[in-house]
């Protein structure tokens, strides 16, 4: 046992020091997101015993069947984020409208998040996550609902949880990408790698296959490319199916992942503000790329809470090998127009 044990709360007020004016809101948001992931944990490894699997015999805004462990999750984060006093809208995936928390416990955070990602692999054990990113007004003010929708430039801090062979957070507030695995036997968040940095170039592609003849043509090119022998070592292909497990993998080894726009999902299906901001968030102070083929994730300027978006993202080198191939098929569809 260390008796100096770096614990998520701890080093977050260490690094609220670094800024003068840090009111400590932050450490406190960032506190009360700890406790939902830790419920959500026990929940998920216990929800075989408490029968928590299953769905509830609805469908979400998204149109997709909501898993009893969705909405469990969903309550959690709403929870604990209105009674943390620091938020004052709340956009998360299985609400059709944006939340405004009642004046009393109101600050100036938004937060947007997926409380449960992947919730396809939940019956089957694979793993699962959990994903928010924290936006604020430039001027600290309240946000009003219609000052909701903001780009990813606004993000003040981002992270996600995986409910993995270990369940682990992974933050960043803007200095670095900090991960912490739950001690489950002192139920604490502990440091376990400070500064994660992705490869510049990784191995490994992630996407899912089976949209093969949906894809557009500069899609195709770039997956065949990875996979022929002239082309040089061909990269290995993992998919999980949850977008919090593929995007941690390719953190941690490198590598690219990869949801293009398909002819069922013309916007591509994962959604902006909950899923492909917060990655990109993380991602790029990791020292990677995120991009929805043309321009940076982080750039995009929402029109709709719950719109969705292409995204490549990764090593630097593979995502703009994406990009380029991208650019190319654009640049041949002007030319024969
Ligand atoms: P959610 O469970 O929050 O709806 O997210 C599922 C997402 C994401 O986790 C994953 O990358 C993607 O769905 C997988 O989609 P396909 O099954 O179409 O590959
Ligand atoms: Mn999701
Ligand atoms: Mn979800």
């Amino acid at each position: 046992m260390d008796s100096n044990t770096i614990t998520l709360t701890r080093f977050f007020l260490h690094e609220q020091q670094k800024f003068p004016e840090a009111t400590g809101e932050l450490t406190q948001l960032l506190a009360s997101i700890q406790t939902a992931v830790k419920v959500i944990s026990s929940a998920v490894r216990r929800a075989g015993i408490t029968k928590l699997f299953g769905t509830v015999g609805e469908q979400n805004v998204q149109g997709e069947e909501v898993k009893k462990l969705d909405v469990l999750a969903n309550e959690l984060f709403i929870n604990l984020l209105k009674s943390s006093y620091t938020v004052a809208l709340l956009i998360s995936e299985e609400n059709e409208t944006i939340m405004e928390v009642e004046t009393d416990k109101k600050g100036k955070y938004i937060v947007a998040f997926d409380p449960l990602d992947g919730s396809s692999n939940i019956d089957c054990l694979v793993s699962i996550g959990s994903i928010f990113a924290i936006y604020k007004k430039p001027d600290n003010t309240f946000p009003t609902i219609d000052e909701a929708l903001m780009s990813g430039k606004h993000v003040v801090a981002a992270g996600y949880a995986l409910y993995g062979s270990a369940t682990m957070l992974v933050i960043s507030s803007g200095s670095g990408v900090h991960g912490f695995m739950l001690d489950a036997t002192i139920g604490e968040f502990v440091l376990t790698d400070q500064n994660m940095t992705i490869p510049k170039r990784g191995k490994i592609y992630s996407i899912n296959e089976g949209y093969y003849h949906d894809w557009e043509d500069s899609i195709r090119e770039y997956v065949d490319t990875k996979k022929d022998p002239a082309k040089g070592k061909p990269y290995g292909a993992r998919y999980v199916g949850s977008m919090v497990s593929d995007v941690h993998r390719t953190i941690k080894y490198g590598g690219i992942f990869l949801y293009p726009a398909t002819k069922a999902a013309p916007k591509g299906k994962l959604r902006l503000l909950y899923e492909c901001v917060p990655m990109a968030f993380i991602v790029t102070q990791a020292g990677g790329l995120a991009s929805n083929g043309k321009i940076p994730i982080l750039d995009i300027v929402p029109t709709n809470h719950h719109q969705r978006t292409p995204i490549f993202l990764g090593s630097e080198e593979d995502v703009k090998e994406v990009q380029d191939i991208i650019a190319k098929h654009e640049k041949c569809s002007c030319v024969s127009k």
